[in-house]
């Protein structure tokens, strides 16, 4: 198949092209190559065209013949404050806006985008007495006396996790947050006006080689390595409880080629997760390990807004996608120690 892959110059991007390539389809990449992935760098590696998918007509010359568009393209990070706004409505909702309205205009029929698991909000809870429950947000007051977890809306118990399944009601909760669920509305709302297929992935946590280096938008696994880098401890928030899953690249580029080859019918999401759910902690002190350097610290300290837990449930993707993650965040994590970082 031939396939038009966006964001195809970053750190995913980069990912899925190879995967796509390696399973026979014809591929073409575009990057806006905005400074914030990639710095000073201007020009695009070999073979990727710069496009913005904001540029209708830039997009249009190129979908003749494409079968599938593979949306990688998007700002990332949960953004500084509100005047970050416009850039991820602009990159992130009217660019897949663009390119859905150029795809229905040549007759291309079939998208996967890439969402992000931060369209779910808080995650999955139960109260130890009343099971199933929308958690209270987390109070002042109880982060600074150190309790983490979140309580129960009923009788104010602790919470424990449990698994998020893609029927989980959608509650964004940053710009970053917003985008991507807009995103997956306006796809979902194509999807129906045009008797298209959209699979939407909302990855987890991503890590590997080439991820981008310590920026505020960036993810945690990089700024434990750049810690370490300048001969710092890692500092883990809250009380290194916080649980999340670590999915490799590698494995999220082979998602992507398994969507692209996937016959899936009107709109579907799916986690895109390695199912081995791990504390920050742990991946923390997996990276020092490696590294056979200091030990992280634990600082109690806590960032407004951030999710407690958020654990995917692997199976839908399994079962309809075929995708299973071949890389276990134990030796991921011990090989992104040393991979090299972007930027
Ligand atoms: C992150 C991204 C989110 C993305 C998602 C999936 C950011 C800011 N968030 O969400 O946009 O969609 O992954 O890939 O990019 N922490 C520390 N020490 C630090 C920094 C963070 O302990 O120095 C803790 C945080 O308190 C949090 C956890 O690490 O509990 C994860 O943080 P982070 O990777 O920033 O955000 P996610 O919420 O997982």
């Amino acid at each position: 198949m031939k396939v038009l892959v966006t964001g195809a110059a970053g750190f995913i991007g980069a990912q899925v092209c190879k995967a796509l390539t390696g399973a026979g389809h014809e591929v073409v990449g575009v990057d806006a190559m905005l400074t914030a992935a990639h710095g000073d760098a201007t020009t695009p590696p070999e073979g990727v065209l710069e496009v913005d998918v904001r540029d209708a007509s830039g997009i249009a010359s190129l979908l003749p013949g494409v079968d599938v568009v593979c949306h990688q393209a998007a700002v990332v990070g949960a953004g500084v404050d509100a005047s970050d706004a416009p850039n991820y409505g602009s990159h992130n909702d009217y660019g897949t806006t663009v390119l859905l309205a150029e795809m229905f205009a040549a007759g291309c029929d079939r998208l996967v985008v890439a969402s992000s698991m931060v369209v779910y909000g808080q995650g999955g809870y139960d109260c130890p007495v009343h099971g199933p429950v929308d958690p209270l947000p987390r109070t002042q007051k109880d982060l600074d006396a150190g309790v983490f977890e979140h309580r129960c809306p009923v009788g104010g118990e602790e919470l424990r996790w449990r698994l998020v399944g893609e029927d989980a009601p959608l509650r964004p909760r940053s710009l970053y947050a917003a985008s991507k669920t807009a995103q997956e509305h306006y796809a979902l709302a194509w999807a129906e006006a045009t008797g298209g297929s959209v699979v939407a992935l909302r990855y987890h946590n991503v890590y590997g080689p080439m991820m981008p280096r310590d920026t505020p938008y960036s993810g945690v696994a990089a700024i434990f390595r750049s810690a370490i880098e300048r001969g710092e401890p890692p500092r883990v928030f809250e009380d290194g409880g916080q649980m999340r899953d670590f999915v490799h690249v590698t494995d999220v580029a082979a998602v992507n080629a398994a969507a692209v080859a996937a016959d899936t019918t009107g709109f579907a999401a799916f986690n895109v997760c390695s199912g081995r759910p791990i504390s920050i902690m742990d991946v923390a002190t997996k990276i020092c390990a490696a590294r056979e350097g200091q030990p992280p610290v634990v600082t109690g300290q806590y960032r407004s807004g951030d999710v407690r837990h958020i654990v995917a449930d692997p199976a839908a993707a399994a079962v309809v996608l075929g995708f299973r993650a071949a890389i276990d965040p134990t030796d991921g994590l011990r090989e992104f120690a040393f991979a090299p970082l972007r930027g």
